[in-house]
This record gives C-alpha cells, sequence and structure tokens, in this order.
C-alpha cells in the first residue's frame, strides 16, 4: 500500500503524464496508469442517468428533434446529441463502447438508474419504460457478454414517474428478468418485491469478501406518494440493517449502490434528496455500520460530487460519491449542465478500500462538430486534488482546503462538478458555502450547524 501510494506519487510530482506513460497498459486516449501495475489494484465502472430518448432525430424544425426539450428549439443538435435534450442511442453507445475499448480491465460495473428519458407522464407508459430499461439492458450485455454488472433502480425507471411501489409489480418484475444473467436467485426474489438486493463479488485476491447493497432509495424519494407517512417502505431499513449485521459477522465489507443520494443536494439551501425523515434514519443506519461500509456510490443529480460522513463525534467515516450522468439534458431556463461522464473506480483488492477515480467525459460540442464520439480522461482525483487515495480522512482534508477562502481547488471541484461544461462558470459565496456544508454534513443538525457556522 504505503510503495504504492509513494511510487504512483512521485511518478506524478516529477513528471508530466507521459513519463509515466512506458510503465503502462494500453489504454485508449493514452491515458497514464500507475497504479494498475501493482496487481493488488481492482477496478470497476460506474455508468448512471443514461436517459435514452427514442425520439431524438436531427430535422430542421429544432423544437421536434427530441421530446425532452419539452417544445423548446435544440440549441445545436448533433448525432451524439444535444444540451436540451435526453441521449440519443448514439450517445449511449458511445459511452459504453468507450468502456469496452478502453484498454482499463474492470472486474464489474454499476450502474444506478434512470433510464427512460426526462418527458411529460402522458407520453410513458408502464410498457415504453420497460421497454426501454430492456434496450438499455440488452445494449450492455451484447457489448459486455459475461461481465458482471450490479444494477441499481432510478427514480425514472417507473410509470408514472417516482412513485415506485412497495410490493412487487410490472416493472420490478420485468428487471428481474432482465437482470437475472448477472444475480442470485436470492437477489432476484428481493428485487421482485422491493427492488432491492445484496450479492457477493467473487474475489481470488481476499479472504474477505465484498457485499454490493443495492438499494431502492427511490422509495424514500420525497415525490414518491406511495411511501408518505410510512415508516419503512417494503421493509427496506430492516433488511439493510439486518444484511449489515450478517455482512459484520462473516467478516465482509460493503458497497452502498442507490441511485437517490442521501445527504443534502449542493446547489440548493437547505434540501435533502430524499425525505428528511428518511434521510435521517438512512444516516443513522450508515453510522452504526461504518466500519463494514467501504463505499457508497450514487446518481441522480447529474453531477459530479463527493460527500464525507462523519460519526457522531465528528470524525470522518465514510466517503461516499456522486457520479455524473451519461444525459446532458439541461431545461431550457438552466444555465449549467454537464457534460457526459463515466468514471472508473481503483480499490484495494485485500480490503476494499478506494483508492482512486478515472473520471472520463465527451466533449459533446466538440464530438458533435467533429462527428466522432472521443471520449477522454477528465481527471484522476488523486492527482486533480493531491492527496493519497479517497479514504474518508483524505477527503475530509481536501473539503477543509476547499473551504478556504479563494480554494483553487474549489474552482476545480466546481468545473468537474458539471463535468467541464463551463470553465469560465463563477460560484457566489453562498453557492460555495452551500456546496461545502453539502460534501461534509449528511445529517440535519450538523448541516444546520454549518450554515450558521458561515453565516448564512
Ligand atoms: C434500442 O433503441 C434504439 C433506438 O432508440 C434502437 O436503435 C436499438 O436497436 C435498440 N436496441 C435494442 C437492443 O433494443
Ligand atoms: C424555435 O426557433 C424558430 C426559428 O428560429 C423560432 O421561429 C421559434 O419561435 C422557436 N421556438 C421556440 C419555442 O423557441
Ligand atoms: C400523512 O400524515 C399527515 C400528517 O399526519 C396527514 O395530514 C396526511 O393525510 C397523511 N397522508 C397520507 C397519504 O396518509
Ligand atoms: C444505531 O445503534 C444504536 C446503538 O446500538 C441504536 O440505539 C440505534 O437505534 C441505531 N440506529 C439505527 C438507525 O439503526
Ligand atoms: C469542448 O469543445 C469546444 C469546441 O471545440 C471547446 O470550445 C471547449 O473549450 C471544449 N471544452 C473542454 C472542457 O475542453
Ligand atoms: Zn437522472
Ligand atoms: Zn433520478
Amino acid at each position: 500500500m504505503e510503495l504504492r501510494g509513494a511510487l504512483s506519487w512521485a511518478c506524478c510530482l516529477v513528471s508530466s503524464l507521459y513519463l509515466c506513460s512506458a510503465f503502462v497498459l494500453p489504454v485508449g486516449n493514452s491515458a497514464p496508469a500507475a497504479r494498475i501495475q501493482d496487481p493488488a489494484v481492482g477496478q470497476f465502472w460506474h455508468v448512471t442517468d443514461l436517459h435514452l430518448d427514442p425520439t431524438y432525430h436531427i430535422t430542421e424544425d429544432h423544437t421536434k428533434v427530441c421530446s425532452s426539450s419539452k417544445g423548446a428549439n435544440a440549441s445545436n443538435p448533433g448525432p451524439f446529441g444535444d444540451f436540451l435534450c435526453d441521449s440519443p442511442y448514439q450517445l449511449i453507445l458511445s459511452a459504453f463502447n468507450f468502456i469496452k475499448s478502453s484498454g482499463q480491465q474492470a472486474s464489474f460495473m454499476i450502474w444506478t438508474g434512470d433510464s427512460p428519458p426526462h418527458v411529460p407522464v402522458k407520453e410513458l407508459s408502464t410498457d415504453i419504460v420497460i421497454n426501454v430499461i430492456g434496450n438499455m439492458t440488452t445494449t450492455i450485455q451484447s457489448l459486455f457478454p459475461n461481465f458482471q454488472v450490479f444494477p441499481a433502480l432510478g427514480n425514472h425507471d417507473y410509470w408514472p414517474q417516482d412513485q415506485l411501489p412497495i410490493s412487487t409489480s410490472k416493472v420490478y418484475e420485468a428487471v428481474a428478468n432482465f437482470w437475472k444473467p448477472w444475480l442470485t436467485e436470492e437477489s432476484i426474489r428481493t428485487l421482485r418485491t422491493g427492488g432491492f438486493y445484496s450479492q457477493t463479488v467473487p474475489s481470488h485476491l481476499s479472504r474477505q469478501s465484498l457485499r454490493i447493497i443495492s438499494l431502492n432509495t427511490n422509495l424514500y424519494y420525497s415525490p414518491n406518494a406511495v411511501t408518505l407517512n410510512k415508516t419503512d417502505p417494503a421493509n427496506q431499513f430492516e433488511w439493510l440493517e439486518n444484511t449489515l449485521k450478517s455482512s459484520r459477522q462473516n467478516k465482509e465489507k460493503v458497497y452502498v449502490i442507490a441511485h437517490v443520494p442521501v445527504g443534502y443536494l449542493p446547489c440548493s439551501r437547505d434540501v435533502t434528496a430524499m425525505r428528511e425523515y428518511y434521510n435521517e434514519k438512512l444516516i443513522g443506519i450508515f453510522h452504526n455500520y461504518s466500519d463494514v461500509i467501504a463505499g457508497q456510490f450514487y446518481g441522480h443529480t447529474h453531477r459530479d460530487s463527493i460527500m464525507v460522513l462523519s460519526d457522531r463525534k465528528g470524525n470522518p467515516v465514510n466517503s461516499l460519491f456522486v457520479a455524473p450522468a451519461v444525459t446532458p439534458v439541461k431545461n431550457v431556463l438552466e444555465k449549467q449542465t454537464n457534460n457526459p461522464g463515466v468514471r472508473l473506480f481503483q480499490y484495494d483488492l485485500h480490503d476494499y478500500q478506494l483508492l482512486d477515480i478515472w473520471q472520463y467525459y465527451l466533449n459533446l460540442t466538440e464530438a458533435n462538430m467533429k462527428e466522432e464520439p472521443s471520449w477522454k480522461l477528465e481527471y484522476i482525483l488523486t492527482k486533480a486534488y493531491g492527496i493519497e487515495d479517497l479514504q474518508p480522512k483524505n477527503l475530509y482534508g481536501l473539503a477543509k482546503q476547499f473551504a478556504v477562502l479563494d480554494s483553487k481547488l474549489f474552482l476545480t471541484y466546481y468545473k468537474y462538478f458539471f463535468v467541464s461544461y463551463d470553465s469560465n462558470i463563477i460560484c457566489s459565496r453562498e453557492c460555495k458555502t452551500y456546496q461545502i456544508c453539502a460534501i461534509m454534513n449528511l445529517d440535519q443538525i450538523s448541516y444546520t450547524d454549518c450554515l450558521k457556522q458561515y453565516g448564512l
């Protein structure tokens, strides 16, 4: 561990990327790879928020390019999409083709939901939603046969959107069938009834197993009317605690994957992504099992952000990551959005500690101009921020550095938050406070304290 850290660090300090590339496995776009040389480093992909818009097509009348622009003129539509539209199939295909041809060896992929487009409820139906999820599943399965994927359901993976139910449904049944090649019988069973499951990842190197817990946090999402006033929808909390308890007994490590993240939205004041009651409850469980949980991975916001969970004494205990979307879509009134992104995580194969993120992106403007999708490395997290790995204490230290007045590192973070959509973007003092408080505080008491501390 130590040696590896020292090596890659030295390599990055002294050299530009190219000096490193002598040791490197062949990688698409000549990306460097120092850590991958160490056989104790595992890798997995995270893709999220594909949001396929099957209506996307290039046409003279820009209001007709995609349903997801909701009558607005597409801004500059090209073969790989438009910032006012959800993903054309070509864009999604280019993302998976990039992953396939990147030369990166990964043990598995996590896929955290939201396949259908953002369109009015009446333009979709249960059958269309199932069709779109089926299309995405088949696309992945045919490009990556025999490759382990762990999916999670998103709030758009249902009709009507957000209303994911607390017992079995046509959609849960359908995805249970689609995802059979990836999941065990026990996973399929709980997926059918509540939209969640847990499953271990086979390992050759470690005596300790890694368990993926795929939560259906859409049950806790504020617009979900089905779960209003319910204390434990689908008994998922009870199941989660039992699963974590038995993981602890069996000395497993756990990665939690889900669509809607815990914690506070980084662009608003005092707004949780879930209903506050559910957020508090989940944070309570995560506090109690922070020794078992080695990482948490979410989607839904479409932006690239980190969070650090601290224990009740204020010590950082868990690292959480929200991955940016593949869809570039924005509302016509919004100024900012994201370029399409996918990411690769590196982890220690012995204890599943998270080591690094390689964030890749497509410059959509450029891809459309050149009519060619060249996915590129956007950043390597440890290099971009000068930290050793993704341990909670290091991310916590980083957030402290962000908080400093005029922090350059924070400007970098804010640019990557939008996947380099706009490098001239400015974050006001308030904007920055919301970001910092959302990174470092996931429960109500500490978040509110944080706002106070900054005088907001
Ligand atoms: C998925 O949908 C796209 C267009 O929306 C279509 O071109 C493609 O053939 C479909 N693929 C599968 C596997 O259904
Ligand atoms: C779309 O663009 C056309 C041509 O510029 C314009 O006439 C029309 O008003 C625009 N429609 C909307 C909804 O903005
Ligand atoms: C939920 O509880 C509130 C307050 O107790 C009540 O006003 C409301 O009708 C309840 N909603 C449902 C759907 O049960
Ligand atoms: C966390 O553990 C404490 C002490 O064992 C217990 O009282 C509490 O109910 C647990 N919290 C949750 C949310 O499970
Ligand atoms: C994306 O491409 C456009 C057009 O070539 C360019 O103006 C812009 O700077 C590029 N963005 C990034 C982050 O490289
Ligand atoms: Zn989404
Ligand atoms: Zn979502």
